[in-house]
């Protein structure tokens, strides 16, 4: 069956570029004749109806807003059968006849599941901070995320090293290191603690162990949020308690990681992806997610793209090792 009508949404943590991606689906499904319709506040949208049909203009001047312009949700209703029952009801009633869903690995479970239980076409699109989706190189707003860190970081260096203090600064990205770990390396760091090396080592007893100072006074620890490093306060709390000589801090860096204009990287892959959707869809297609690889777009099935872990890249670790004497 040709597809005449899509739906649009963003969902789960909100991430820079996704408004780019919005903007590349609507124009290039408008361009390819396809009806647009924006569903607002994530799968919650197709529950309760809000949806707006979107012409090329409602794009305009968004490529460069960080935020989603369709808002986000983490939607519990969609979770259970009924939810989904009440959100398909929606897609025929608006006569949508597949869907294009810009999220993280959440999202894209939910857009497996609904996919497989009402036989529809969907395309996801990864849009997420933590670059945490197997068969794609970058994710949207990783970029961004990781520039912000970045300057961050810098700011932070100014102050730890005016008092000779050690500072462990938390970073986002749910159990997975890709923030930390490229954060470090780009910020000059002195180590990365990350939930990837926690199972095979005490990674906060070989920094000790190794003379995290060496010979500096200061010293930038990028610690990944996780319940297996314990997190920058966990590991804080225990160099007081073992060490007391060394003068700690704690910096959480929050949500200022998701939020500001994406990055050049971010539009484009973004922009890529987005027009990468439509052509996919327009090919038949169906319940796969775009991916990048060595700069070519690639169709990875939903099931792969969720369900494998994405291998942390050690060199990366022996790099930030060697580059911290
Ligand atoms: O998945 C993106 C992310 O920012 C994670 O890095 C973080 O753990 C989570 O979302 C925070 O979610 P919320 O904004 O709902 O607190």
């Amino acid at each position: 069956m040709a597809i005449k009508c899509i739906g649009i949404l963003t969902s789960g943590g909100d991430a820079p570029g996704m408004n780019a991606a919005i903007r590349a689906v609507t124009r290039s499904a408008i361009y390819n004749g396809i009806q647009v319709k924006a569903i607002y506040r994530g799968y919650k949208g197709l529950i309760t109806g809000e949806i707006v049909p979107f012409k090329t203009q409602n794009v305009s001047n968004i490529i460069q807003q960080g935020g989603t312009i369709l808002k986000t949700a983490r939607c519990k209703e969609f979770q259970t059968q009924e939810g989904r029952q009440i959100a398909y009801n929606t897609m025929q009633e608006e006569g949508i006849d597949a869907l294009v869903v810009i999220g993280g690995d959440g999202s894209l479970t939910g857009a497996r599941i609904f996919a497989e239980e009402f036989n529809i076409p969907i395309v996801g699109l990864p849009g997420t901070i933590d670059n945490d989706l197997f068969g794609t190189d970058t994710t949207i707003g990783y970029d961004t995320a990781l520039n912000t860190i970045m300057d961050a970081v810098d700011k932070i260096r100014d102050t730890a090293s005016s008092h000779d203090r050690l500072f462990f600064i938390e970073v986002m990205g749910r159990e997975c290191g890709f923030l930390a770990l490229n954060g470090a390396i780009a910020s000059g760091a002195e180590a990365a603690i990350i939930p990837e090396m926690q199972t095979e080592e005490d990674q906060l007893a070989e920094l000790i162990q190794n003379g995290f100072r060496k010979s500096k006074n200061s010293s930038i620890v990028l610690v990944a949020e996780s319940e297996l490093t314990g997190g920058a306060i966990g590991l804080a709390e225990r160099v007081k308690k073992e060490f007391p000589q060394y003068d700690v801090r704690v910096s959480i860096l929050g949500h200022l990681q998701r939020g500001g204009s994406p990055s050049a990287n971010d539009r484009i892959l973004a922009s890529r992806m987005g027009a990468a959707a439509i052509d996919a869809l327009l090919e038949g297609q169906r319940n796969v997610m775009i991916g990048i690889q060595n700069d070519q777009i690639v169709y990875v099935p939903f099931t792969r793209a969720i369900k494998n872990e994405k291998p942390i890249n050690r060199e990366l670790l022996n790099t930030l090792r060697i580059l911290s004497i």
